[in-house]
C-alpha cells in the first residue's frame, strides 16, 4: 500500500460494534467483565482504549512500523523513551533542538544521573569521540528546530549499530510523509503529534512508533505504568488528521518553497534556512532522505536586531504570532523569546538561535496572500 492510501486505510478497520467507518470516541474508563479476567482486550482505559488503539495502529502503518505508542504530549513521548535509561546512563543528543526537550533532558534526567552530551551531528565524526561504554541512546531531531539544519539518518544509525545503542528520531518536522526513520533504521520515532499529525492546531499529543516487539513491550509498560496517555477524544482528532497529511504536507511544502524563495530575494534578509534551497549546507543530504522539504522557514534580518523582529511578528496579520506549527494556518515566532527562551543565551547563539530569527511555520493558505503579509511586515 503506498503512503498516500496508508493515511486512510492503512491498519483502519470499520468498527467492530457497527461497522462504523471512523472509529466510535469510546469515552469510558473501565469495561465491564463478564467473570474476573473476562474482557473484550479492555479492562481500564489507561492501559488501552479502543479509540487509542485505532490511532496507535494506523500511526504504526504510517511510519511503516509494527507498534506505536500514544501519550497525552509530544513531551510525554519523549520522556517515556528517557524512562528507558537508568543513572549513569549517556545520552549523545542533537545540539540544535526543541527547547522543552533540552528543558527535559537538562532540567529533570539529568537529575536523575543521566548524561547529555549536545552534539553538532552534521557529521558522525562529531559523536564517535563521546560514545563510552555508558552511552545507550542517540537522539536526533532533523530537521532541527528551529535551523532546519539537517542530520543523515542512515549514517546516525549505522554508528547506533555498531555501537549497539538505541537511535531515536523526533520526526515532528519532516512527518512520514517527507521521511520514515525506522526505514533508514532508526530504533524509535518520536513525534509531537500536536503538530503536522494532529494539523488543525486543536490537540495537544504525542506518540512513539517501532518496529520491534520487545521495545514496543517496555514502552507500553511505561506508558501504563507512568499513565501519560492521551483521551479518546484526542486519539480520534488525531486520527481524522492523518487522513488528510499528505494532501495538506504536499500543500505546505509548495508554500514553504515560494516562501523560502521569496525571503532568499529580499534584500533586508540575511539568511533563510530552509533545507530546499540549494545553498543550504545540509541541501544533498535532505535530498537524499526526504521526499520534499517541509514548510517550516526561518529567517534573520540583516543587522540581527532584536525589536525590529519583534516589530515585524507584530506586524503580520495572516501568519499568526504562537508557540507551535503544523496546522493548517499559517504561524510566525520568535524563537529567542518564545520557544527557545529555556536554553541559555549563549548556548542558543551558538546554534544560530540569534535574536533577529524568526520561524515561520507556511499553512496551506493562499501563497499570494502570505507573500503579501510578508512583504508588508518586513517592508
Ligand atoms: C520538534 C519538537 N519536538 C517535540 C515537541 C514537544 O511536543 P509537545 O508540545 O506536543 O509536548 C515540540 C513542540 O513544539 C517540537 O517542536
Amino acid at each position: 500500500m503506498k503512503f498516500n492510501t496508508k493515511t486512510i486505510h492503512g491498519n483502519q478497520k470499520p468498527d467492530k460494534a457497527y461497522g462504523s467507518v471512523m472509529p466510535p470516541i469510546y469515552q469510558t474508563t473501565t469495561y465491564a467483565q463478564t467473570s474476573p479476567g473476562g474482557h473484550k482486550g479492555y479492562q481500564y482505559s489507561r492501559s488501552a482504549n479502543p479509540t487509542r488503539t485505532a490511532l496507535e495502529d494506523a500511526l504504526a502503518s504510517i511510519e511503516n512500523g509494527t507498534h506505536a505508542i500514544a501519550f497525552g504530549s509530544g513531551l510525554a513521548a519523549i520522556d517515556a523513551v528517557l524512562k528507558l535509561l537508568k543513572s549513569g546512563d549517556e545520552v549523545i543528543s542533537t545540539n540544535d533542538l526543541y527547547g522543552g526537550t533540552y528543558r527535559l533532558f537538562s532540567k529533570i534526567f539529568e537529575g536523575f544521573g543521566i548524561k547529555f552530551h549536545y552534539v553538532g551531528m552534521e557529521s558522525t565524526a562529531n559523536i564517535s569521540s563521546y560514545i563510552n561504554e555508558n552511552t545507550k541512546l542517540i537522539w536526533v531531531e532533523t530537521p532541527t528546530n528551529p535551523t532546519m539544519k539537517i542530520i543523515d539518518i542512515k549514517a546516525m544509525a549505522a554508528v547506533a549499530k555498531t555501537h549497539n545503542l538505541l537511535l531515536a528520531v523526533d520526526n515532528t518536522f519532516a512527518t512520514p510523509y517527507l521521511q520514515q526513520p525506522l526505514d533508514l533504521g532508526a530504533d524509535i520515532v518520536m513525534h509531537s503529534a500536536t503538530k503536522y499529525l494532529g494539523g488543525h492546531s486543536d490537540v495537544v499529543m504525542g506518540a512513539l512508533v517501532v518496529k520491534a516487539k520487545s521495545l514496543a513491550d517496555r514502552l507500553y509498560f511505561i506508558q501504563n505504568a507512568s499513565g501519560a496517555i492521551c483521551g479518546p477524544h484526542d486519539s480520534f482528532l488525531v486520527l481524522r488528521g492523518i487522513k488528510t497529511l499528505h494532501i495538506r504536507m504536499q500543500r505546505h511544502c509548495e508554500n514553504g518553497k515560494v516562501v523560502a524563495e521569496y525571503l532568499k530575494r529580499h534584500p533586508k534578509i540575511e539568511n533563510v534556512y530552509w533545507p530546499g534551497l540549494e545553498d543550504h549546507p545540509n541541501h544533498a543530504i535532505a535530498k537524499a532522505q526526504m521526499k520534499d522539504f517541509g514548510g517550516m522557514v526561518s529567517f534573520t534580518t540583516k543587522g540581527n536586531n532584536y525589536e525590529e523582529a519583534i516589530k515585524i511578528v507584530e506586524k503580520l496579520r495572516i501568519f499568526t504570532l504562537a508557540e507551535s506549527l503544523g496546522g493548517v494556518e499559517s504561524l510566525a515566532g520568535h524563537p529567542a523569546s518564545m520557544t527557545h527562551a529555556s536554553i541559555p543565551k549563549e548556548a542558543r547563539e551558538k546554534t544560530g538561535v540569534v535574536d533577529s530569527l524568526i520561524r515561520l511555520s507556511v499553512g496551506i493558505e493562499d501563497v499570494d496572500d502570505l507573500i503579501a503579509d510578508l512583504k508588508q511586515a518586513i517592508g
